[in-house]
């Protein structure tokens, strides 16, 4: 089983990126939608949640982590990688790796949550390989609620992304991480503000690359997740505005079980 977590809705759209890529998997996903959202927390208090949610998906069966999450990425990496020996995966390296080679003229745009923002982590795994790139990020709070309010096409989201993403239009970047699990839901507003010319990088699809190549390379791993196809949610809390987005992101209706962990 392949155990994805996320604060909540969000990484839903990394489930959707890796059931497109390498479907028949078996998942088990936890959305911890009783915390959410993480972006505005502490480090602390993000490790804190990120390893119940890391032990909950192993006692479920998960032989592998994925760390849907940007936010948790960004600040729980560290600790939970020393702590755990299954493989866990987190969604910033990916989206560098693919950043890097999109560019042509190394000017990178960032925008994510504040804590992702503040960790500085996107800037520093850019500059360790391209240390001549020149990064700007934006924190952009306003999107999660958008997004979580199902205000996919609005003018006002339209006009609130045109806001955040001017200061990175000015600095003529040429590639842009969406550094988020929401922000895929925004896509086309956020080429549509940002210009054609630039790239979008999109961290779900990022990841489900990084795990396809690396169930390829370790077929141990790859012969014990189990390969029936199911798909066990899981979440903290469930709301009808939860249900809807989850609709939105996987295009169908599906059934959640509400646990306390
Ligand atoms: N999942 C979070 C992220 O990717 C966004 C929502 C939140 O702030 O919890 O950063």
């Amino acid at each position: 089983m392949i155990g994805i977590f996320d604060s909540g809705v969000g990484g839903l759209t990394v489930v959707r990126a890796i059931l497109e890529k390498i479907p028949g998997y078996d998942i088990v996903y936890f959305g911890d939608t009783a915390h959410t959202p993480y972006g505005t927390k502490s480090g602390q208090t993000v490790i804190g949640y990120s390893i119940n949610n890391i032990e909950f998906l192993l006692r479920q069966g998960a032989k592998v982590i994925v760390i849907a999450c940007n936010t948790a990425s960004s600040v729980a990496t560290a600790q939970v990688l020393e702590q755990y020996a299954v493989p866990i995966f987190e969604v910033i390296t990916p989206a560098v790796a693919h950043a890097l080679d999109a560019s042509a003229n190394l000017n990178f745009g960032i925008i994510g949550t504040r804590a992702t923002v503040s960790s500085g982590i996107y800037e520093k795994k850019i500059i360790e390989n391209q240390p001549k790139a020149r990064i700007y990020s934006v924190a952009c709070p306003l999107l999660v609620p958008l997004v979580e309010e199902g205000w996919l096409n609005k003018r006002e989201t339209a006009m609130i992304v045109k806001k955040y993403l001017q200061p990175l239009k000015t600095r003529r970047i040429d590639t842009l991480i969406l550094g988020c699990t929401h922000y895929p839901l925004l896509k086309t507003i956020i080429q549509r503000k940002i210009g054609k010319r630039v790239q979008l990088i999109d961290s779900s699809i990022c990841i489900s690359e990084t795990i396809e190549t690396f169930l390829a390379d370790n077929p141990d791993v790859d012969r014990q997740l189990g390969q029936s196809g199911n798909l066990s949610l899981f979440v903290s809390d469930v709301t009808d505005q939860f249900k809807k987005i989850a609709k939105m992101t996987l295009k169908t209706n599906i059934k959640f079980e509400c646990v306390r962990i």
